[in-house]
């Protein structure tokens, strides 16, 4: 219930300017955001890569209002490929399509796609492409294939758990030999499309997971649930694959402790590191998946208003 009001939220544009005026807000979000220029996601990378883990840079968008905003995310991430080849950085980027102007055109999107695609491919480097919301599952899976005849090596899709339909998609992704991220699924869906109950979705991540280790070409198992991971690891020596042929990953503030216990295990990890103005869907997602992150909000948003209640008075 809570996680439903919260997935409604990350869509409403009044509630989001109400809430990102509020320091505490801007505080919490800095736990989960490495900052909001590119200077602060190139600091957060250097970070984690001294610690022996990469990262994945998103620049934060989501459902840009035009063609003209989706044209300067494609630009922007086109930059931040030559910086990080300049830089010598293992880190790549991951996009999502509503960012590159999913909502505007099939045609601009896949035009957008293709630029910053090509761009990555030129420097030996690849393109993660985030899923959303369900309405684009087909759409991005549609233009992840074309790309994927042009550039194999250099993109990558994510595939929900909790989608019906994922088993299905996972199979025909292996079939073209796609580099494939697995994670449980962050958005607000109906019963038709997605599985409802926590437990069901994380018995649900079992079969693609297998698949994935079984035949994937470097797979990415993306959760922070200690049962699967330890599933995976028991999984991937079933299946004899070596420590560097697949990636755990996680996202950036969450879970560090796991993240260094896998590296030091010997286990490929690679860390989810968003930045930019635009956190707060991303943050109001990540409040929806535990519940304690917002009893913590709450209780800076109530001393953020006692501490100005007193200097007002
Ligand atoms: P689960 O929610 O069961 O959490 C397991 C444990 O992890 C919790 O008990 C807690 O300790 C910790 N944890 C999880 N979330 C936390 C949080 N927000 N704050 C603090 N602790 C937390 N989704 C999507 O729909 N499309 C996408 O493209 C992606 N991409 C993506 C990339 C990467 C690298 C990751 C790790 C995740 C995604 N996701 C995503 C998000 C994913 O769908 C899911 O919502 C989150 O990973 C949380 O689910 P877990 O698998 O961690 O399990």
């Amino acid at each position: 219930m809570l996680r439903e009001v919260l997935l409604q939220l990350a869509e409403r544009s009044d509630v989001r300017d109400f809430i990102v005026t509020h320091r505490a807000t801007r505080d919490l979000a800095r736990r989960f955001v490495a900052g909001e220029t590119l200077d602060d996601a190139l600091h957060a990378t250097r970070s984690l890569s001294a610690k022996g883990v990469r990262a994945i840079l998103n620049h934060l968008g989501e459902r840009v209002a035009s063609l003209e905003e989706a044209r300067r995310a494609a630009e922007d991430y086109r930059r931040l490929i030559e910086r990080l080849h300049a830089e010598g950085l293992e880190a790549h980027v991951a996009v999502k399509l509503t960012q590159l102007g999913l909502d505007h055109g099939v045609d601009a999107c896949a035009h957008h796609l293709e630029a910053v695609v090509a761009a990555a491919a030129e420097v030996g480097s690849f393109v993660a492409i985030d899923m959303e919301n369900s309405r684009y599952t087909q759409a991005t899976l549609d233009l992840f294939e074309t790309v994927c005849r042009r550039h194999p090596t250099h993109v990558g899709v994510c595939v929900q758990a909790y989608l019906h339909r994922t088993a299905r998609d996972v199979e025909r992704l292996l079939r073209l030999g796609a580099r494939v991220r697995l994670c449980k699924g962050a958005y607000l869906e109906p019963p038709a499309v997605a599985l409802q109950r926590k437990e069901d979705v994380d018995e649900q991540f079992r079969r693609p997971m297998a698949l994935l280790i079984e035949r994937g070409a470097c797979p990415a198992i993306a959760t922070h649930d200690e049962r699967l991971i330890a599933e995976a690891k028991l999984l991937a020596r079933a299946f004899k694959r070596s420590a560097d042929s697949f990636e755990f990953q996680m996202l950036y503030g969450v879970r560090r402790d796991l993240q260094q216990a896998l590296r030091r295990a010997g286990y490929r990890v690679r860390v989810y590191v968003p930045y930019g103005r635009e956190w707060y869907p991303y943050l109001t997602r990540r409040l929806a998946e535990r519940p304690a992150n917002l009893l913590f909000l709450m209780r800076a948003l109530w001393a953020e208003s006692r501490r100005n209640g007193r200097s007002a008075a």
